[in-house]
């Protein structure tokens, strides 16, 4: 072992999705497993990551003005790594913007970082990992250095092929490529061993898994996963429509380790709009998917994400995305303005909706889904339910919890035992607000 204090250190800045965040935990496991010591601000650091996230909103800029603020370390020999989706987008353009960056990689090149470091610490300027969609390989790692003892992620299929209109993830996330079942099973298993009982399965699309060793469908992986003994919970997060199947709901009728909640992004409730962004299925469409969530026999969830203000969306179209919230009664929303991106087919379409309507529309809309959340929280009141302890919020002397549901559930007990962090009790609902509920200990 080389003594602590002649380790090379690393910090890592993470932003972005989940996907983003497991990314840099298998990063930062594969940095460990090389012999670096990570490190909790960039001054400790010889070699800084920043992990970047592209989705909207002139991302590229504020990445390129971190990095202006990161050069005043320069002289003092750090070195420097732009990783994930705005690595993949700008490429070598990052070198001509920021020459103190010796390092530029997309999540598609992860899996030759091992030899990237060793580039780096050759004393090598500008080493690039672009490898975009060229590969079928995924990012295996040996050690994933998760943040939570509890709950974790595991990547089930990586990239994106649908190409909606407005999104940037195709271009820099790669092929859509899936693990093998055998190596997410054995994943969560090895999970399972060492005491995690709930798994997020990953993936931007996870329910066009298809695993390249074999036939098996996403529905069957979920109910493998799930029947992992000591694994008491699991969630999945991408589905898109286009390939949901009424099999993902009969798994979480069958299989009660499959949590109750379903995240299913609608992005419009206008059939012309859905059309022009390329998402291949109508309102019709989706709303029958929502049928089966909602005539399941268990109390599915459902969560959605809503883009207001894409080009050419009118008033009318707009109302339709109200009224498909209406008829949906999500348990939650991500809505997010239009945002321009770069090498994207809608940045060839007229983006003529003024930014204030855009605003007025996200507010409407955001209005909207608090008043639905507040009436269906409100029939969660009297009802018991179980959840996982996430940790304690002391200003308020409440134990946080999470239910199967995917809703916060945070709450008391008069007991002098308090339930510790990653274990599961039952709550009894007492309060309801429009984003979470209030309750107490049941003994
Ligand atoms: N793969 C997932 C979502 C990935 S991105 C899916 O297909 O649904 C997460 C969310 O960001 C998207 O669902 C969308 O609502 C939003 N988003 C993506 N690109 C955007 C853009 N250019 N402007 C505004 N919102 C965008
Ligand atoms: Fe982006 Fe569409 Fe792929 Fe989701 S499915 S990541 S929105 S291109
Ligand atoms: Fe951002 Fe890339 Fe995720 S653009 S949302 S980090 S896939």
């Amino acid at each position: 072992m080389v003594p602590e204090t002649q380790q090379k250190t690393f910090y890592v800045e993470t932003f972005g999705c989940q996907m983003n965040v497991h990314d840099s935990e298998k990063v930062i496991g594969t940095l460990l497993k090389q012999g670096y010591r990570q490190v909790e601000t960039v001054e400790q650091a010889d070699l800084v990551f920043y992990n970047t996230c592209s989705i909207r909103d002139k991302a590229e800029q504020k990445v390129f003005h971190r990095l202006n603020d990161y050069k005043k370390f320069q002289a003092q020999g750090k070195k420097f790594a732009v990783i994930g989706c705005v690595a993949q987008q700008e490429g070598e353009k990052i070198f001509e913007k920021a020459p103190h960056v010796s390092l530029v990689a997309g999540s598609a090149s992860y899996r030759n970082l091992e030899k990237m470091l060793v580039q780096i610490e050759a004393g090598e300027r500008r080493v690039t990992g672009l490898d975009d969609r060229q590969t079928d390989q995924t990012f295996e790692t040996e050690f994933t250095a998760r943040s939570n003892p509890h709950r974790g992620y595991i990547t089930i299929i990586e990239g994106c092929d649908k190409f909606c209109a407005y999104c940037v993830v195709p271009y820099t996330r790669g092929k859509e490529r899936s693990r093998t079942f055998d190596s997410v099973l054995a994943e969560a298993r090895q999970m399972a061993d060492v005491g995690y009982t709930d798994i997020q399965l990953l993936g931007q699309n996870v329910n066009a898994y298809a695993d390249p060793a074999g036939k098996k469908s996403f529905a069957e992986l979920l109910y493998a996963v799930g029947e992992v003994p000591g694994i008491r919970r699991v969630r999945f997060t991408t589905s898109h429509p286009r390939h949901f199947g009424k099999d993902i709901v009969d798994a979480i009728d069958a299989l009660p380790s499959l949590c109750d909640h379903i995240h299913l992004p609608v992005q419009s409730g206008s059939s012309r709009v859905l059309k022009s962004m390329n998402r291949e299925y109508t309102r019709e469409m989706y709303l029958e998917k929502i049928a089966w969530i909602k005539s399941a026999r268990r109390q599915i969830a459902l969560t959605t994400d809503v883009i207001v203000g894409f080009p050419g969306e009118t008033p009318a179209e707009f109302e339709e995305t109200i009224t498909l919230l209406h008829e949906c009664q999500c348990d939650g929303v991500f809505s997010f303005k239009y945002s321009p991106r770069p090498n994207t087919p809608a940045l060839s379409m007229i983006d003529s909706i003024p930014d204030e309507e855009k605003s007025k529309r996200l507010h409407i809309l955001q209005e909207r889904q608090r008043e639905i959340q507040r009436a269906n929280y409100e029939k969660k009141v009297g009802r018991i339910l179980e959840v996982m302890v996430e940790g304690k919020n002391e200003a308020r002397g409440q134990i946080v919890g999470r239910t199967s549901q995917n809703i916060t559930l945070n709450f008391t007990t008069d007991s002098t035992s308090v339930p510790e962090v990653g274990s599961y009790a039952n709550v009894l609902v007492t309060r309801s607000f429009p984003n979470s509920l209030v309750g107490e200990l049941v003994q």
